[in-house]
């Protein structure tokens, strides 16, 4: 059968955006839950400026409390080398950086042009290899940024193809503000497809505007066959204005299965896990 991989960035990508605190010891029940569903990656850590985003100040003490399930890989966010550093020792088993496609979003993001941000992610992923952590790239705001407004096909084409060159194993391409058309993510893939082949890309679509999963129809037409979601359709980002949450696991799942695609997960921890997310972010 065919197979299609859920990326789970839930407890990661989903909870980043909660205003209150949301207790260390619920994300971890959320991501022992999301053990039990057959992910092979669960992003639950973010590395970054606690400043910028309290809400994952605790990451450390996240992949800490997690009872940790053989074959199921933690990753974790990392901006620069300090929280390379802080993901080496909080025992992260993978880490990402994340780029964006326009100067906008580069800006209000993460604090730097583009060009400052890939020359800064160069020491994060020379050290993360040496450290034998394997390195995810994500490139933002591939069709639109909510402060530049379209974003060029050739310029997602040129960050990804910097990410590759720094070893990436896997570039994730953002819809951050779940804006894209199909028509959109068509093009941009036509271009991105030259510098990466399919197999190593992967779809991270928002769902602001209920286009998720038409933009994930697409990107299969690619060859694309890794997507990230998040149960419960959590999520969005703080620095993004208007971005809603991930496109929601089970329902990624639910349409990928329906297309004949296997995704090795087991829906009923999923709809449980969902209502847990859901149930967070109401308590939240
Ligand atoms: P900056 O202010 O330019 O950083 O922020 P700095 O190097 O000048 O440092 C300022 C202070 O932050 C210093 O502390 C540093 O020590 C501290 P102070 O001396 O003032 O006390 N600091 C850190 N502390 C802990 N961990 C660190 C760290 N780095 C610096 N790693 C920075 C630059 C990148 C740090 C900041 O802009 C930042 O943290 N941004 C992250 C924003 C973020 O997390 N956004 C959401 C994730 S991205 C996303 O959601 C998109 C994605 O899902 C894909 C998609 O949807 O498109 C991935
Ligand atoms: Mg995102």
């Amino acid at each position: 059968m065919n197979r299609v991989e859920i990326f789970e960035v839930g407890p990661r990508d989903g909870l980043q955006n909660e205003k209150k605190q949301i207790a260390t010891a619920d994300k971890v029940a959320l991501v022992d839950l999301l053990s039990q569903a057959g992910f092979a990656r669960i992003e639950c850590a973010s590395f970054v400026s606690p400043k910028w985003v309290p809400q994952m100040a605790d990451s450390a003490d996240v992949l800490a409390g997690i009872a940790r399930a053989k074959g199921v890989s933690y990753a974790a966010l990392t901006p620069n080398m300090k929280g390379l550093e802080r993901a080496i020792e909080a025992r992260a088993d993978e880490v990402a950086i994340f780029g964006s496609a326009s100067e906008g979003f580069s800006k209000a993001n993460i604090n730097a042009s583009i060009a400052e941000s890939l020359e800064r992610f160069q020491p994060v992923a020379k050290a993360a290899q040496a450290a034998g952590l394997p390195v995810r790239g994500y490139v933002s705001c591939v069709v639109e940024c909510p402060y530049d407004g379209a974003v060029d096909p050739a310029q997602v084409a040129y960050v990804v193809g910097a990410l590759r060159d720094m070893g990436c194993y896997e570039i994730s391409l953002g819809d951050t503000i779940g804006q894209g058309r199909p028509e959109a993510v068509e093009a941009m893939l036509a271009a991105v497809s030259q510098e990466l082949e399919p197999a190593k890309l992967a779809g991270h679509f928002h769902d602001t505007s209920g286009q998720a999963l038409a933009n994930v129809e697409v990107a299969l037409q690619h060859g694309l066959r890794v997507f990230d979601g998040a149960v419960g359709g959590l999520g969005g980002c703080p620095y993004a204005p208007g971005a809603a949450g991930n496109v929601s696991t089970e329902a990624l799942h639910d349409f990928v299965s329906k297309l004949g695609y296997d995704t090795g997960l087991n829906p009923a921890v999923l709809t449980k896990a969902a209502e847990m997310a859901r149930a967070m972010r109401m308590e939240g």
